[in-house]
Order: structure tokens, then C-alpha cells, then sequence
């Protein structure tokens, strides 16, 4: 469907094209959470550890639980390398050109800017309200991005990737996309007429013929099947890296980079050919360059990016991205993270079936840590999920409620811990498992502190390849089991005026604290208030909360000082998390996507 006749462009004028840009750097969020974030340990910080995106949001919606998830999956990633002790960077942002923002503000009867500039904050507050800390916001309208992507524009043009012809083919508006002939099938519109649509949005398609610019992508099959190859883990879960692969089996057809201004005008304009304007995509795809400080020093964070996308838009960050940036002689992203859809009643979210859900609803009802642990501890990233109220309090009920806030309890109630300390160890109570005589440690005790020893690594490794999910059930396993450890060795059933007794005593709740200690640690990427909460009652210092110091787990066990012994708990402020209730009259159907008031109805 792609005919192109290519109208060579001499050197010397796309010489003339190229503008040398000053790029300011790119400006920080001043969000004391995301300061603290980026503070690594000094001797570190002067290297680049990890730089993670976000895809940047359409402006044309209201953020909803599907766009939420994009983020607090990159906000996990990001605190988690933080927690390391890595200097990162975390950037999102909005998607603010393009034909379906230009119709949006029509719609609304809003100057574009201004609508997306509202749109924009919605979306900013949204992540506020759910713990998202960024420490770059990106909007494709700022100047900045606009420079990056004029550059780019006139390397790929003085490269030979860039060439005039014309186009004929589907294109998708809703999806900013262009489409295949076996992409497209048939079906109706609401009032019967026969229509074409996406095989895989539903959307409908358009057909299209005009003279624009084509990107020269049909030679990069090769190079893309070899960096894949060579790179097995560039694209995770392995599932999508298959897929990828799969795509490439199949030619791949030079893409249309640019639209007729007359058709779109709401965009940059191709530089030196104020007649087109810049696809919308390409224009999209390098506000990854633009965070890095692209045309500027940008050689630090780019060689470290790592993107996270939903499925949907997979092929414009596995195929087109890695074509352009191989195009423009740039590095490829050290990996593309990918994850499913939350769908409701099984179907996908959106605004014509009124079953959006609107995160910022969610979070008041629910907490922001139950909305996250949801969303992280459910959202499998290799199937579609399904979103209903009644399964997240079940989670949250069971796992935050119930088992975690039940053992932070059990160790801290003046109950069981009159003296508000972080008690003893006594090594003759609980020695190595094999020493004499035997203490009172049994074998099920020694099985719970090797999952407690051996817990960070495999949180870690699952981090690795995106399976946060996994990563919270062990978490989660280790908290029953140490549940079970009390449990089973009953301190309110000891005799605390015996000496012997008494030191078990203290050593069942040290060691219980120290399971604690390390979940609370470990915690700190997906449920920041509630890890905050656990480490402040036990005592635990903000500069004792790094990655090292979950290592550091039960250290009197292993002959070692304990940093913790006898210091005084931190002030009781409550219950961890507090039973979602069914019946309270907040926790009722939300169905918000017809009734957000803002200038999206
Ligand atoms: N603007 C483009 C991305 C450009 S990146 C250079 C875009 N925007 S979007 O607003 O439509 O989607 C942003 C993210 O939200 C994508 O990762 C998408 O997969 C995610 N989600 C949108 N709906 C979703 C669900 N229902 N469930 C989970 N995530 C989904 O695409």
C-alpha cells in the first residue's frame, strides 16, 4: 500500500535545515519525595544508574486506572534502583499534538494549548494523588522538545533515512497510527453504515493518500532481528520479546513520517517544509531524547534509558523507536518493559462504555498504598486483568490489613512489648541450627529466616524482568510465615519472670522485627506511606533504609552487632491499614467516566 517516489533532497539544503539548538537542561520536579530519591550514596551519584520512562499521556482523555498503572510501574522501577543507591532519573509526561488532540479541543471550544495545558495538570495531580514521583514532567508543546525534535528530524533527513513520496493506505486517528491491509476488517457504525476498523483497537480507519515524507524503516528488518537477537532480555516479560521477533519475520514497508499541514495543524512543522507536519509519533517518541538533554549532553542518561509501555504500543517502541535511533546513529534503550491492560467486566476501559475507572477516586476510597498494591501486586503483566472493588479490599484486606499490619502489631503492642523497644537477641535461645545444645528455635523457624535471608535477591531478580507481581507474593509469603513463627512459639503464652523464658521472648519479637524491618525495606517501591509507616514504629532511621540494609537481616544471629537492639520504637500512629469495608457508603460502584466534569465532556 506504500508507493513512494522518492524526491531526493539535496545535501547542501537539508545542511541548511539543520539549526544548531541550545537546550536548556532539563528542569528538575522540585517534589521533595523525588529529590530524596535521586540522592544515592555520594561516591555514586556522579554515574548514571538508570533512566526509566513512562510513555507519555494523550491529552484527548481523562487519566484513568489503565494510564495510572503505566506510571506506578515506572515509579516502582524507579525507587527501586534508587533504594540501591543508584542515581536515576524518572521522566513522564503528555502526548499534546496530533489530529485527535486537535479535535478534542475543538470539541471542548478551547484553544489547543490551553486545553492541553488542563488536560496536562490533570494528569500531574493524578500522579500526585497516587505517589507517582517523577523527577522530569515532559510536554511535547514545550520548546525544549520542540528543538530535540527538530534535530532529530535533520539527522535522520542528513542520514539518508528521509525521503518525499507519497502515501496511500489506512490510517487510524484515535490510534495515530497506520495500518496494513490485513490489520483493517470490516463491520458498521452506530448508525448501520458499513465502516472499516482496526483489527486490533476497533477503531475506525480512514483511507488516506497524500505526498508526505517516508522513513526509509523497510531497511532495518536485519539490524532490528540482530540487536533483538543479541539482546534477549531488551524486551520483558520474554512473552512481547517473542512476539517482536514474530512481527520481524515480515518485511517491514518504509513508514509515512509526516501529514499535509493543511490536514494537520495542531504539531511541528517539518523543519524547512512548513507544508507538512511532523507525524505524530516520531514527534512523540523522542521526548525520551528531549528528558536525556537531547541535542545537548544527553550521551549520560541515554545510554541507560528503559522504557515502560503497555502492549498497545509495543510496535511503535520495539520497531519504529529502535529504526529511528539506529537511523540517527544513537544507542538503543537498555530494555522495553511491557505490560497488559486492566480491562472491567472483562472488557477494555473507555469512555463510550462508561466503565473508566478514575484513579484519583480510587485512591481517596482506598489509600494510595491499597490503589498501588493492587495494581502492582495484580497487575500481571502478561495477561490482561480484570478491575472490580471486590477483589481489591479481598487483596488489600488480606495481605496489608490482616497479615502485614497484624505482625507489625503482634511486635509493637504494649502488650507484648511493655518496654516499646526493639528487644534482645539471645543466641542460646535461637543458635545456628546445627549447634548444641539446641535453643528453642524448631526447624520450620530456620526455614523462615533462609526466606528472609534469600528475600531481597529474589525480589530483585523479579524486578529485573519485570514481574513486580511476583516480587510482592514472596514478600507476602514471608509475612505468613512469619506470622506462623509467633504463631507457633506463642510469647503471650510465656512466663516472663523466668529468665529463660524471657529471653525467648524477646528474641521471638526481635526476630519477628527483623523480618519486619527487611518487608519494610523491600516495601518502600510499591507502597511507599505504608514501608514508611512499618519503619518509623520499629525505630528505623531514614539513612538506616537502603538496599544494603535489607541485607543486613538478623546480623546477631550471625555473630554481629544489631544496630536496633534496645533503641526505643518510633511513636504508635495507628493501624497500619485499615479494613476496606464493603458496605461503607464510599465503597460503592464507581462508574466515572461519563460524569468527570472538566473539559473532556
Ligand atoms: N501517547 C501515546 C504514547 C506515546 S509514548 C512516546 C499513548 N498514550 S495513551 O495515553 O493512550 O497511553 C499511555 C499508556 O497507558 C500506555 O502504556 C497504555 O498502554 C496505557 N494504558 C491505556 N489504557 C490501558 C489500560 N486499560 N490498562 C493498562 N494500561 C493501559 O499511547
Amino acid at each position: 500500500m506504500f508507493t513512494a517516489h522518492a524526491r531526493s533532497l539535496s545535501l547542501k539544503n537539508s545542511e541548511k535545515l539543520l539549526r544548531r539548538v541550545t537546550c536548556k537542561l532539563p528542569h528538575v520536579c522540585p517534589a521533595l519525595t523525588a529529590k530524596r530519591l535521586c540522592e544515592g550514596p555520594v561516591s555514586r551519584r556522579t554515574e548514571p544508574g538508570y533512566y526509566v520512562t513512562t510513555p507519555i499521556f494523550y491529552v484527548n482523555a481523562a487519566p484513568h486506572l489503565g494510564h495510572v498503572h503505566s506510571a506506578v510501574l515506572a515509579d516502582c522501577l524507579h525507587r527501586h534502583w534508587a533504594l540501591q543507591g543508584l542515581h536515576c532519573k524518572f521522566a513522564t509526561g503528555t502526548d499534546e499534538h496530533g489530529l485527535k488532540i486537535q479535535q478534542a479541543a475543538a470539541a471542548a471550544g478551547k484553544e489547543p494549548l490551553s486545553f492541553c495545558t488542563e488536560v496536562s495538570d490533570r494528569f500531574k495531580e493524578v500522579f500526585r494523588s497516587c505517589s507517582v514521583s517523577y523527577t522530569d514532567y515532559v510536554r511535547t508543546t514545550e520548546d525544549r522538545h520542540r528543538r530535540a525534535v527538530e534535530h532529530f528530524w535533520n539527522v535522520l533527513l542528513n542520514n539518508g533515512f528521509l525521503y518525499k513520496g507519497s502515501y496511500e493506505g489506512w490510517y487510524s486517528t484515535p490510534d495515530e497510527s497506520f495500518l496494513m491491509p490485513t490489520q483493517v476488517t470490516d463491520s458498521t457504525d452506530s448508525l448501520g453504515r458499513e465502516i472499516k476498523v482496526s483489527t486490533e483497537s476497533g477503531h475506525k480507519v480512514e483511507w488516506m493518500k497524500e505526498d508526505n515524507y517516508l522513513f526509509r524503516l523497510s531497511d532495518f528488518r536485519t539490524k532490528l532481528q540482530h540487536w533483538l537477537k543479541s539482546n534477549p532480555k531488551a524486551i520483558q516479560p520474554e512473552k512481547f520479546y517473542h512476539l517482536v521477533l514474530h512481527w520481524l519475520e515480515n518485511d517491514l514497508l518504509d513508514l509515512s513520517v509526516s501529514r499535509q499541514r493543511s490536514r494537520l495543524q495542531w504539531g511541528i512543522p517539518v523543519p524547512g517544509d512548513p507544508d507538512q507536519t511532523i507525524y505524530v509519533w516520531l514527534d512523540a517518541l523522542v521526548n525520551y531524547l528531549t528528558v536525556a538533554g537531547y541535542p545537548q549532553a544527553h550521551s549520560h542518561w541515554w545510554s541507560v534509558v528503559r522504557h515502560v509501555v503497555g502492549k498497545d504500543i509495543l510496535k511503535f517502541h520495539a520497531i519504529y523507536w529502535p529504526a529511528f535511533l539506529l537511523a540517527a546513529g544513537l544507542p538503543l534503550p537498555q530494555a522495553i518493559y511491557v505490560h497488559s491492560h486492566w480491562t472491567v467486566e472483562g472488557k477494555k476501559m473507555s469512555k463510550s462504555l462508561g466503565n473508566v475507572v478514575d484513579p484519583h477516586e480510587i485512591s481517596q476510597r482506598f489509600t494510595v498504598d491499597g490503589l498501588r498494591y493492587f495494581l502492582l501486586r495484580q497487575g500481571v503483566p502478561d495477561t490482561d486483568c480484570d478491575y472490580n472493588d471486590d477483589k481489591l479490599m479481598k487483596l488489600c484486606n488480606s495481605e496489608l490489613a490482616d497479615s502485614l499490619g497484624g505482625l507489625l502489631n503482634r511486635c509493637t503492642a504494649p502488650s507484648l512489648n511493655p518496654e516499646q523497644t526493639y528487644p534482645q537477641f539471645c543466641n542460646a535461645s535461637f543458635p545456628e541450627e546445627s549447634e548444641e545444645p539446641p535453643g528453642r528455635a524448631v526447624s520450620e523457624d530456620y526455614e523462615m529466616v533462609k526466606a528472609v535471608s534469600e528475600l531481597p535477591a529474589l525480589v530483585k531478580k523479579n524486578f529485573e524482568n519485570l514481574h513486580v507481581y511476583k516480587a510482592l507474593e514472596a514478600i507476602s509469603r514471608c509475612v505468613r510465615l512469619t506470622n506462623g513463627f509467633i504463631q507457633r512459639h506463642a510469647p503471650w503464652k510465656l512466663n516472663c519472670r523466668e529468665t529463660e523464658d524471657s529471653l525467648w521472648h524477646e528474641t521471638i519479637l526481635h526476630v519477628s522485627m527483623e523480618c519486619l524491618r527487611v518487608y519494610g525495606i523491600l516495601l518502600q517501591p510499591a507502597v511507599p506511606e505504608l514501608a514508611d509507616k512499618i519503619l518509623s514504629r520499629l525505630g528505623v532511621r531514614p539513612g538506616e533504609r537502603s538496599w544494603d540494609h535489607a541485607l543486613d537481616f538478623l546480623s546477631k544471629y550471625r555473630g554481629r552487632d544489631c544496630l536496633y537492639e534496645r533503641r526505643a520504637l518510633g511513636p504508635d500512629t495507628g493501624v497500619l491499614f485499615n479494613r476496606l469495608e464493603r458496605n461503607t457508603p464510599q465503597a460503592k460502584p464507581q462508574k466515572t467516566g461519563k460524569k468527570q466534569k472538566s473539559v473532556l465532556q
